[in-house]
């Protein structure tokens, strides 16, 4: 390091220098980077790469060399870290981390917002600027003035100190994994399993207590493939032999636009959802993910109490989707009988959840307040039904979830008639 150090002093009277030196480029990366941004060579130094000579030109390149050609420095992808970490990065691209920019993009909503929410790394990208991006999409970024922020590995080991241990702890997740439409981090922190945790991580129990993280069970042994049986969108294929649960999601699968609502035909986004992985769409696959988890489930209770205790998840997804459905109907109603006029880009007279709150029209075109409070059904309180069931959190299965549904329903039935009886009086 004493080496290093002279160098800069002799150098910073005269930046240029570096070039031809013997001493290379990378202590010369180092040096100047330790006086224009200390903050991350000190994180790259408490890294285990600095140890292993995985330096600063190993994923940036050696084009760039001082401040006036910045703009040459690579922006490693998870590519590059695949050259050293096959396993992990072949695992991870079977996952759905690996699918997030791609999956986002094929929402509508998406191509309607504003761009600093979405390639800007705050609002939607702020969480799914995780894909693979192509080199057109850095560059077109850039000439937007945005900075390509791709978050591929460094959402759970962040740059630069790359560490498996931060990676193992569940604050790790916390960041995305919240909130309005996947509150995880809120439902596991404040149940059992999470409490547990934090008794243990103060010291009060021992080492070996039992406490599940967000990484056990979602990535048993490392595995960097997460994924898991019903997925985000809580639908899945086949549907159910339960006469009235498969009508309940055919009418949801209809208000995602994966079925014409008209003809009950697949339309060109289930090709959508099946290039993104979004749902499982054979038996097997679903299974695969189910027992995956009875199995660690069954570290730490039996086995039977596992399969009883997610077989209630299931049942309660199906009861949720019987309240969904008839608060999709009713507004569906609505649309058939011309109360709420079809939205110009709207493929269908019909609910249309991919357009989140509004409907994707002009700059500000909004939802009719009836299909913002369905929305909100599916959106916030039906996740929080099964997700908060799934995470065993008693609050948010019942009060933020299933009761907020009811709640909804009422709503959206009491908005309904007076839907209805003013299109009467204004006719
Ligand atoms: C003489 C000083 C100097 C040297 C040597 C130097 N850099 Fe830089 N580097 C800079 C400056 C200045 C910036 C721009 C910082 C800013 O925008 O605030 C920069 C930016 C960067 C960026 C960000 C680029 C971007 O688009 O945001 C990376 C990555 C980088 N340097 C890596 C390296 C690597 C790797 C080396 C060695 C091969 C190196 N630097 C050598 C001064 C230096
Ligand atoms: C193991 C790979 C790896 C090593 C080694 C590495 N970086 Fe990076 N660096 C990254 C990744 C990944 C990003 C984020 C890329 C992105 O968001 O597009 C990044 C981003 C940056 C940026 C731009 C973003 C910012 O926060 O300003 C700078 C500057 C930078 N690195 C400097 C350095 C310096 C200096 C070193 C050596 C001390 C170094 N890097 C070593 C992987 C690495
Ligand atoms: C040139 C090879 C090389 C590249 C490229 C590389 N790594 Fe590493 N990485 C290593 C070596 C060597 C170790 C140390 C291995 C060990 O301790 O078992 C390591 C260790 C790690 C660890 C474990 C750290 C710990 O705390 O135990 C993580 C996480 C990691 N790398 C992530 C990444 C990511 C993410 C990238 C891409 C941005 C990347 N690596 C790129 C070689 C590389
Ligand atoms: C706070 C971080 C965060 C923000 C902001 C965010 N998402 Fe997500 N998104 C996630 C997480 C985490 C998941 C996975 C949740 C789950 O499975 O419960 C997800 C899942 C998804 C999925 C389902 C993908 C699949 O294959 O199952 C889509 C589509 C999606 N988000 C689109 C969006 C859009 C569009 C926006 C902006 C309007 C957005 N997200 C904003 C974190 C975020
Ligand atoms: C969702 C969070 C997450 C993402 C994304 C992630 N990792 Fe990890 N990574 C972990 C966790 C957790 C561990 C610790 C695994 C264990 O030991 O149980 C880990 C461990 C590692 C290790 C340490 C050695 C080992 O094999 O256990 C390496 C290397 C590594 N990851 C590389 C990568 C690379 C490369 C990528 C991107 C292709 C990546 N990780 C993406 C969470 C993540
Ligand atoms: C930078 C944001 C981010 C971080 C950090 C993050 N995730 Fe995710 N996660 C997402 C997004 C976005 C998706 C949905 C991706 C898609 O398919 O579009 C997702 C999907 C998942 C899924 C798949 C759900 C399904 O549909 O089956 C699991 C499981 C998961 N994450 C677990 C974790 C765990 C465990 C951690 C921490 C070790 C973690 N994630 C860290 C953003 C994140
Ligand atoms: C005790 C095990 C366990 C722990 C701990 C756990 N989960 Fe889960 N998680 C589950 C189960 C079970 C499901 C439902 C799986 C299924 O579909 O069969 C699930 C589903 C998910 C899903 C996809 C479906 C959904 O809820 O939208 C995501 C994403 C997820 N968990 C993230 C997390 C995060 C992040 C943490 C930590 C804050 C966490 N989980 C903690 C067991 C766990
Ligand atoms: C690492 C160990 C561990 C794993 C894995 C684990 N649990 Fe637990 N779980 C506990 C402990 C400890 C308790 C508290 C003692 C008890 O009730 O048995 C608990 C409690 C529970 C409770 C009762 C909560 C309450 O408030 O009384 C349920 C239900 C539960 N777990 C379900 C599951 C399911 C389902 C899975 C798999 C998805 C799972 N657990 C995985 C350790 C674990």
């Amino acid at each position: 390091m004493k080496k290093t150090r002279f160098i800069v002093l002799g150098c910073s009277i005269a930046m240029f220098c570096f070039t031809g030196l013997a001493v290379g480029d990378e202590e010369a990366c180092i040096t100047c980077h330790r006086d224009i941004s200390p903050g991350q060579v000190a994180d790259w130094e408490s890294s285990k790469h600095s140890k292993e000579d995985v330096t600063c030109s190993v994923c940036h390149g050696e084009n760039h060399k001082g401040a006036e050609d910045a703009g040459l420095a690579q922006m490693p992808d998870e590519h590059v870290c695949a050259q050293c970490h096959e396993e992990r990065f072949n695992q991870f691209a079977k996952g759905k981390h690996n699918f997030g920019w791609t999956s986002l993009n094929a929402m509508p909503i998406t191509h309607v917002e504003p761009d600093e929410l979405m390639e800007g790394g705050r609002g939607c990208g702020g969480c799914h600027n995780m894909g693979i991006k192509s080199e057109a999409q850095k560059k077109e970024q850039r000439e937007k003035g945005y900075r390509y922020q791709n978050n591929s590995c460094d959402e759970c080991h962040t740059r630069h100190s790359f560490s498996k241990k931060e990676a193992l702890n569940p604050r790790a997740c916390q960041q995305c994994h919240m909130g309005y439409d996947h509150p995880q981090w809120e439902m596991w922190s404040s149940a059992k399993h999470g409490t547990r945790y934090f008794v243990k991580e103060k010291g009060e129990l021992p080492e070996n207590a039992a406490a599940p993280t967000c990484q056990l069970c979602h990535m048993p042994d490392g595995d960097h493939a997460n994924k898991t049986a019903w997925g985000f969108l809580g639908v899945r294929l086949p549907l159910p032999e339960d006469k009235q649960w498969a009508a309940d999601r055919v009418t949801i699968l209809k208000a995602l636009g994966v079925l014409n609502p008209e003809t009950g035909e697949p339309t060109a986004r289930l090709d959508a959802v099946k290039s993104v992985d979004m749902v499982r769409l054979t038996e097997e696959a679903w299974l695969t993910e189910r027992e995956k988890m009875i199995k660690t489930c069954s570290k730490c209770h039996s086995e039977q109490y596992a399969r009883e205790q997610l077989a209630m998840g299931d049942s309660m997804m199906q009861k949720a989707d019987r309240l969904m459905a008839e608060g999709i109907e009713t507004v569906a109603a609505l649309y058939k009988d011309g109360i709420i006029k079809k939205p110009e880009n709207y493929s269908f007279a019909y609910p249309d959840f991919l357009y989140f709150m509004r409907t994707g029209g002009g700059n500000m075109d909004q939802m009719s307040h009836i299909d913002q409070v369905l929305f909100q059904m599916y959106m916030k309180h039906r996740m929080r039904t099964y997700q908060g069931f799934f995470h065993v959190n008693p609050d948010y299965a019942y009060w933020y979830g299933w009761a907020m549904m009811t709640k909804d329903l009422g709503e959206i039935k009491e908005l309904a008639k007076t839907m209805r009886a003013t299109a009467k009086t204004e006719k």
